[in-house]
């Protein structure tokens, strides 16, 4: 698959790097990226080789936003169009079965924050800057951004955010719990692909079933959940990385997974 806006590199490690490629407008969400991050998603929640997926951006931003040239040419009902879209690509990103991490190399405003917001990791760049800016243009954060960020950082803090528009450090953004670290420029890509392959080498049925159980737990109760997690439990043992796992922690070696 070929993408207009999106690079994307399949590394033979079984890590697919995904970089939007529209530096010029700071990699801002149109219409035209959105609908290639959701078919990209698509396709790769079918992939059963993938063990993670690292989102970056071209240039000195992440994402600046959803595209407010595009928005401002917007009647209601395309807007309307325009936040299903964009919801709808989120909602594919949030669901892919490998863990996904957003490698935050600058700007994440608005609809880039919303984006990162959608992966299971976020890792910035010292030169970093996030925030949710909309309010400050006369509308609301229209990609998850009321809804996702105070349910991965406590809603007092989104508050504070989504109040008053201003974009945060990456500094205070690691303080406040919404990002997992923070790398220096030069070092940054390599750490965060290290943190990668570190997963990718995990037992990959694990590490999918751990991702949907937190993912459902965020959502049900504390019983349920766990009722959950016993099945899932159970349900890997006859797997063969199960056997290989524990086998090459036995042998003293370390595990081969096939993810079978
Ligand atoms: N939508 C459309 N175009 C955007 C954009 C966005 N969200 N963010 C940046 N761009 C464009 C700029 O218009 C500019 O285009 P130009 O070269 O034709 O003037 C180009 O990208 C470079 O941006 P510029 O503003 O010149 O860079 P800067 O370093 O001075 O400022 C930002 C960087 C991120 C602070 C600034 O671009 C900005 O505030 N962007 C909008 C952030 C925002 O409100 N996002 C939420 C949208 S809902």
């Amino acid at each position: 698959m070929s993408f207009e806006t999106l690079d994307i590199d399949r590394r033979t490690d079984g890590l697919a790097i995904i970089t939007i490629n529209r530096p010029d407008r700071l990699n801002a969400l149109n219409a035209n990226v959105l609908s290639e991050l959701r078919s990209v998603s698509e396709e790769f929640a079918g992939n059963k080789d993938l063990r993670a997926v690292v989102l970056t951006g071209a240039g000195r931003a992440f994402v600046a936003g959803a595209d407010i040239a595009a928005m401002n040419e917007m009647s209601a009902e395309e807007a309307a169009e325009f936040g299903d879209l964009g919801h709808a690509t989120m909602d594919a990103i949030e669901a892919l079965p490998m863990p996904t991490i957003a490698a935050v190399n600058g700007f994440a405003l608005g609809g880039g924050l919303e984006l990162a917001l959608a992966c299971d990791l976020i890792y910035l760049s010292d030169s970093a800057s996030v925030g949710l800016p909309e309010v400050g243009l006369g509308i609301i954060p229209g990609f998850g951004g009321t809804q996702r960020l105070g349910r991965r950082i406590g809603w007092q803090q989104a508050r504070r955010l989504v109040f008053t528009g201003e974009s945060i450090s990456a500094d205070e953004a690691r303080r406040i719990g919404l990002a997992v670290d923070v790398f220096s420029g030069e070092d940054f890509f390599d750490e965060v692909l290290s943190v990668a392959s570190t997963i990718g080498d995990k037992g990959p049925i694990a590490v999918r079933q751990a991702k949907s159980l937190m993912r459902q737990g965020s959502e049900t109760t504390l019983s349920e959940g766990n009722k959950l997690e016993i099945q899932a439990f159970a349900g890997i043992w006859d797997s063969q990385d199960r056997n290989e796992g524990m086998t090459a922690f036995l042998d003293k070696r370390s595990p081969d997974f096939t993810g079978s």
